[in-house]
């Protein structure tokens, strides 16, 4: 199949070559042009011979004499295929690719659905301009033309992003003039503007329109005055509206964005407006949905920094630690601000020269997220701060780029208070080992020296309980070298379930198999428990592995409280204590092997 010519033509037409260049150089605006150094690798320049013309859609190189439009810049400077450079440009700037060499029905169905598009358009343009229209003139919205003011939105910024307000019901609304201009229900369905019962979706509430990245209106966010709820009513998710990859604010904000090279995020259309007309223009909001890779990768192509601005009360945090990868695949210098409060309300009571001065104390989203992982851990018990670790490594395994990556151990080992080359051996280690599990919880995972160690003590104390229940109720001695009893308990297993076996076992000390099986907090266990004890019949359970896999697990698990501790003296103390019962664990396999 190949690419209809009109579509091409269409492709030429709707890619910004301004923004498609400053993808690869620096662009500054001269007049109507845009100069800049040459982006082509092997044209090595000091002064900007590079010259982009938006309105011709074309640029020029004066130095290498290489010129062309958007696609053309894309294939050579990606080294993309002709209709691979046409497919990413359409997708970037929202054009819809018609194909030859389709069956007749094919056809038919892709017309039909540009021709509901078109019309979805249509719909949504008309009523952006009804209720714009509706707010600015009719009596009816002195109600909302008195609250945006007491909100402190200028009128220039109401016509600027278009606000409008959706008549109350009972009145003439949107649905009804459509019909007069020959708008019918598909149309509006395909729009967005019906609600679920298939009348009017929006009423008595102001309409903040939002733009796709070529300027054309897909969808509303939509206010209520009072206290109706909800807050804010979005359009439906449409072929058009997709909450996960637009941004409020985006085409207005655009230019300042490529200008300034920086990008603001923020949480609300009503901080975009207010940012905006404070002179802080290169803000755009996410649609009440966190920030996504999608989102990052659109702002990728016009800003090298991005500051993520979120409310301190926002579940908006989990998403910082899901771009932050992204953000090191593109490059892109992503940095996190929690405000005290909404910036427009902060900006309602502050001067905008405070603003800035509050943005230079955004962090790096590395920093930010591992502090993070690493925070939530803290205060917890031994088990889940033992996740940290992995957890962290984890996501030091995916920066592939190699500065970020010594950045991020440095912060990693720094938040954890280990070494940072201890921290790279460790990872190491278990980088190989996630190479052949990828995904595994700690406790399938072979190689985990202390989930090992864990589950082979279990496995014996399941399979011997006899054995056990001296070492269960007052701790396993080792008379010669160790001179008080060592205890075990739940939290010095790497696991969470084996410390909750171990917990039932230990209640239970001295009984036999089938009273620990009968509690009822086994029952949650018992495919975990049965597995264990198949293992134990291999591993020739005897008194003397018994009391090497107690003080393996012992060592181990101290050794991982050294990584958590802050205090140096309880660090030492740790050291010390982890070398004797290495000790104490050699010594008794020893014997076993010896006799
Ligand atoms: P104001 O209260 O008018 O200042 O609006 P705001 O934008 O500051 O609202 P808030 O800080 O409560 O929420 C931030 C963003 O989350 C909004 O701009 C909306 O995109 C979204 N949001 C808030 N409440 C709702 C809601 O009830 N439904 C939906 N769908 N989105 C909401
Ligand atoms: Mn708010």
């Amino acid at each position: 199949m190949r690419i209809a010519a009109q579509s091409i033509e269409e492709v030429r037409e709707a890619a910004q070559i301004a923004e498609v260049a400053s993808e690869f150089t620096a662009l500054r605006r001269v007049g109507a042009r845009f100069n800049g150094l040459c982006p082509y690798p092997d044209h090595n320049e000091k002064t900007p011979s590079f010259s982009v013309s938006p309105d011709k859609s074309f640029y020029y190189c004066f130095g290498c004499s290489r010129g062309g439009d958007a696609i053309k810049l894309v294939m050579e400077l990606k080294s993309f295929s002709f209709s691979e450079a046409v497919s990413h440009l359409a997708e970037r700037f929202g054009v819809e690719l018609r194909f030859e060499g389709r069956s007749p029905e094919q056809e038919r169905a892709a017309e039909q659905r540009n021709a509901r598009r078109r019309s979805a358009y249509k719909a949504l343009a008309a009523a952006t301009a009804y209720y714009h229209k509706y707010l600015l003139k009719s009596p009816a919205a002195e109600e909302a033309r008195r609250y945006l003011k007491e909100r402190g939105f200028e009128y220039s910024t109401i016509e600027e992003f278009r606000l409008g307000y959706a008549p109350p019901r009972g009145r003439q609304g949107f649905v009804e003039a459509a019909r007069g201009v020959g708008l019918g229900r598909e149309a509006l369905e395909a729009a967005g503007l019906l609600s679920s019962r298939g009348g009017e979706r929006f009423g008595d509430r102001v309409m903040f329109p939002i733009s796709d990245r070529r300027g054309r209106i897909v969808g509303f966010g939509a206010r209520s005055l009072g206290e109706a709820k909800p807050k804010y009513l979005n359009s439906p998710e449409t072929e058009l509206f997709n909450k996960r990859s637009l941004l409020y604010g985006f085409p207005q904000v655009a230019e300042a964005m490529r200008r300034e090279k920086a990008a603001l995020v923020v949480e609300g259309y009503t901080d975009v407006l207010m940012l905006y007309q404070s002179g802080i223009k290169n803000a755009v909001a996410t649609l009440g949905t966190a920030m996504t890779e999608q989102h990052l990768k659109t702002l990728s192509g016009h800003a090298e920094k991005i500051y993520l601005l979120f409310d301190p009360d926002e579940a908006g945090e989990k998403a910082v630690e899901r771009v932050m990868v992204t953000a090191a695949e593109l490059r892109l210098d992503l940095r996190v601000l929690r405000l005290p409060q909404d910036p427009a309300d902060w900006l309602l009571e502050h001067p905008p020269e405070e603003f800035t001065d509050l943005l230079s104390g955004a962090v790096p989203v590395l920093e930010y997220g591992i502090r993070r992982i690493v925070g939530r851990a803290r205060g917890a018990g031994a088990a889940s701060r033992a996740r940290a670790v992995p957890e962290v490594k984890a996501l030091l395994g995916r920066i592939e780029d190699p500065v970020l990556n010594r950045e991020a151990f440095r912060l990693a080992a720094e938040a954890l208070g280990v070494d940072p080359e201890t921290l790279r051996d460790e990872s190491r280690s278990t980088n190989s080992m996630e190479r052949t599990t990828p995904r595994s919880r700690a406790r399938n995972v072979p190689g985990d020296p202390l989930a090992e160690a864990g589950r082979e003590l279990l496995a014996l104390v399941l399979t011997r309980p006899d054995l056990a229940s001296g070492a269960l109720r007052a701790g396993m001695e080792a008379p010669d070298l160790l001179n008080a009893p060592v205890v075990l308990g739940p939290d010095d297993f790497g696991d969470d379930v084996q410390g909750r076996i171990f917990a039932l076992l230990s209640e239970h000390a001295g009984e036999d198999l089938s009273t620990v099986l009968s509690d009822e907090r086994a029952r949650a266990l018992l495919d975990e428990i049965s597995a264990l004890q198949a293992e134990g019949e291999r591993l020739y359970p005897s008194e003397a592995s018994l009391r090497a896999a107690w003080f393996r697990l012992a060592s181990l698990s101290r050794e991982r409280a050294k990584l958590f501790t802050e205090d140096f003296d309880e660090k030492h103390r740790l050291h010390l204590e982890t070398k004797r019962l290495n000790r104490a664990a050699v010594k008794v396999s020893n014997l076993t092997l010896e006799s």
